[in-house]
């Protein structure tokens, strides 16, 4: 790859951020068959011929463990050459290597400057070829891009000189190239201003009506030099001004001096999250909305899940959602996608990734990303907080429910995708981190002590806690029960032998019963074990048991004997019954909060659940205005004021993983584990009239699988669709099982 290639650099600092390297070429005079551009950078790099843009991707080489490996762009330039004389040119913004990453301002994560490696290889229709590579000596000019950043934005003087810097030096850089794995980030919907305001503070605002993630383009024809300074924000305060505290150091300021011709400015090496922006400087008393455009950015994946009920509340649900999933879903799965964080966090990723998997194909997006947690898994097996790793040693920790992503994820990939190779790549990782756990001390079989992120931003140890009241140790052994059970599945299931692993698992799971619990039901209270807790965590010195979120771990990991489940189940009803009929959960509870209800026959507490509006419930937020997922439950107070300044995102995927208990038990689409990839599926709605009727379709590799449900009068009928080559068990409440063939039923 690459041949001949080498990496490049500019000579000196000129005073800009982006750079132009270019090197003009002939054509020699004979047909040309083929032209093939790759390309990769350290930053992120646009590449162009003749003036036009090259591909349509952004963002490029996009966000891996740049340490180790940086993904090769190939495009098909063929058409874009033209007789005789041709420019090839490049930009390259700091991006992710070299700028801000997080917290505090962390700078240059991978490396102090940007660098560029790129062959255009010219396949001529005799066989010959020639190649355009990177080598010193291609030219350096400035560009109007004075600065860029991905969390401070981005600086573009239309009337700054393009001048010469001087020619293009060699280069070091240390990394493995490897062809694009991940899918292409591109730019997708492009949204129409809902209204133009003049706040409170007579500051002059546009509402794109949606969160999300990506810039705003600008058409303007303004006086030579007159300035656009634009500021984003997710929501207004109670007041109607605008609001951005809780970016915290990010800027997300983009400037743009304009040329005095038409311009059309966006950024082209960063990215914001935002519903608002504020034009804090424009070159107008008003802004015309059809000058701005709002472009929706993410991993191009091909959505594969529908849904629609009877409900608008969870309707609205369901579509913030799917733009948590847009937003944080580029490149790699994020937190969220404004403030100075925007890193990969494997508890968020992992807490998420069945519904990722039900809304988009993303296999392609989680076989990158799993490639990148192989290569940063230590030695001993640990996973860290976030991947690629970005954060200084202090700032992220081997935590249990964010390590774990190294088994959640590939397993709920196999069950979406049944794809064993990705499956057997990724078994390595499964067993590293078990041995992890397994050897994390002091006792054998229980992950004791350690540093977690606990049962983060649960209810139920004060409004103002970042770590919920339930035991970190418990949390982290009976993660450790889970994941070693995922392990023995994914062994099985590619015919490993497992007997250790087995072993291993029924030990864990007796220590977690033996430790944790007492008559059946986990004991109330446990010392703390932590070595230390941040400051703004405020945790009490006894650690609880008797929680919702242990409730629920130990009824959906199967940590209780079968004739333990009735007293259990009918605690955890009681605990959300004393919270008001309210969740207390954080986000190790939430995700299985709902399943280990319906697990247990409590679905109606389930809807329970999901139709609360009251904090913390699902439909807070959306009765609040949303459009997107909350960090907090209650991110805007019932009085209008924030949850915080500094840890408050409107655009937090997390908690949006109730999507897999609508799809998978309200609608009933559960994939055979024994024949995933829904090549058997396992069918069984649970209607209720609160959501009307429910209509969820998912596309398969072998075709469509839909269940409707609606009311007829008394009675519930059924669609259903069956995909050729498929097959499915049929649960209908209060019936016995039936097999299914392809086609489409009714009931
Ligand atoms: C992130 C989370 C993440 C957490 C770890 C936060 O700052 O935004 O979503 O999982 O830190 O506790």
């Amino acid at each position: 790859m690459l041949n001949n290639a080498c990496w490049i650099t500019s000579p000196r600092d000129a005073g800009v951020a982006v750079y132009r390297y270019q090197k003009s070429f002939a054509l020699r005079n004979k047909p040309l068959k083929k032209a093939t551009l790759q390309a990769s950078a350290i930053g992120v790099y646009t590449a162009e011929l003749n003036g036009a843009r090259i591909g349509n991707a952004v963002l490029t080489p996009g966000w891996t463990s740049y340490k180790h490996r940086i993904q090769v762009q190939t495009y098909d330039v063929t058409g874009m050459l033209r007789a005789g004389e041709n420019l090839l040119s490049f930009g390259i913004g700091q991006g992710w290597a070299v700028g801000c990453i997080g917290y505090g301002h962390d700078n240059h994560y991978t490396a102090d400057h940007v660098s560029l490696i790129a062959a255009l290889t010219l396949t001529y229709a005799d066989g010959t070829a020639d190649t355009v590579a990177t080598a010193p000596g291609w030219d350096v000019l400035t560009t109007p891009v004075l600065s860029t950043d991905i969390y401070m934005g981005e600086t573009v003087d239309q009337t700054a000189p393009v001048e010469p810097v001087g020619k293009a030096v060699q280069d070091t850089v240390k990394t493995r190239l490897i062809p694009q794995v991940g899918e292409w980030i591109t730019e997708h919907e492009r949204i129409a201003p809902i209204a133009v305001l003049r706040t409170p503070k007579n500051e002059l605002v546009i509402d794109f009506g949606q969160n999300m993630t990506g810039y705003v383009e600008v058409r303007i024809h303004a006086p030579r030099g007159s300035r656009i300074v634009m500021h984003h924000g997710e929501v207004l305060d109670r007041d109607g001004n605008f609001y951005n505290a809780n970016y915290r150091s990010a800027k997300n300021e983009n400037i743009y001096i304009c040329s005095g011709e038409e311009d059309v400015f966006k950024p082209s090496y960063t990215f914001q999250g935002f519903r608002y922006i504020r034009l804090t400087e424009y070159p107008f008393d008003v802004a015309d909305p059809a000058a701005f455009r709002a472009i929706a950015v993410h991993s191009d994946m091909k959505r594969t899940g529908h849904f629609l009920c009877g409900n608008e509340k969870i309707n609205q649900l369901y579509h913030n959602i799917i733009w948590g999933q847009k937003s944080n879903y580029l490149d790699i799965p994020t937190d969220c996608p404004q403030r100075d964080e925007r890193l990969g966090w494997t508890g968020d990723t992992q807490v998420f990734c069945r519904t990722g998997a039900i809304n988009y194909d993303t296999s392609r997006f989680f076989r990158k990303w799993m490639g990148d947690v192989a290569l940063e898994q230590t030695p001993e097996g640990a996973v860290k907080g976030v991947v690629p790793a970005a954060l200084k040693n202090g700032d992220t920790r081997i935590s249990a429910a964010w390590g774990d992503a190294a088994c959640v994820v590939p397993w709920e990939l196999y069950l979406a995708y049944g794809n064993k190779a990705d499956l057997k790549r990724n078994l390595p990782v499964m067993k590293k981190w078990v041995e992890y756990m397994h050897s994390t001390g002091p006792a054998e079989f229980l992950w004791l002590g350690g540093m977690h992120y606990g049962d983060w931003l649960a209810m139920d140890a004060g409004e103002d806690s970042y770590v919920g009241a339930t035991s970190n140790d418990l949390i982290a052994s009976a993660f450790f029960a889970y994941s070693t059970s995922l392990l023995v599945k994914a062994g099985e299931a590619l015919g490993e032998d497992m007997t250790e692993y087995r072993t291993l698992y029924r030990n864990v799971r007796a220590a977690f019963r033996d430790y944790f619990m007492e008559n059946g039901m986990p004991k109330a209270e446990f010392p703390l074990t932590e070595v230390t807790v941040r400051k703004h965590e405020t945790v009490d010195s006894v650690r609880r048991g008797m929680t919702q979120t242990a409730l629920t771990l130990i009824l959906h990991f199967d940590l209780c004997e079968e004739t333990e489940r009735p007293a259990l189940a009918a605690k955890l009803v009681e605990l959300i019954r004393e919270a008001g009929n309210r969740m207390t959960t954080g986000f190790v509870g939430t995700p299985y909060l709902l399943h280990a209800l319906s697990e247990n026959g409590y679905s109606d507490v389930a809807y329970t659940l999901l139709m609360q509006e009251q904090n913390p419930s699902w439909l807070y937020s959306v009765c609040h205005g949303a459009t997107t997922m909350w960090e907090h439950w209650n991110s805007i107070k019932e009085d209008g004021s924030f949850w915080s300044t500094n840890m408050n995102s409107f655009n937090h995927y997390a908690y949006g993983s109730v999507f897999d208990w609508i799809f998978g038990v309200a609608c009933g689409i559960k994939t055979d584990p024994n024949a995933p990839g829904y090549r058997h599926i396992n069918i069984a709605p649970h209607p209720d009239r609160c959501l009307g009727f429910a209509d969820t379709s998912i596309d398969t590799a072998y075709g469509t699988v839909r269940v409707h449900w609606y009311y007829k009068g008394d009675r519930v009928a059924y669609e259903i669709e069956i995909p050729q080559g498929t097959t499915a068990t049929l649960t209908l409440p209060n019936r016995p099982p039936v097999e299914l063939q392809a086609g489409s039923w009714m009931f």
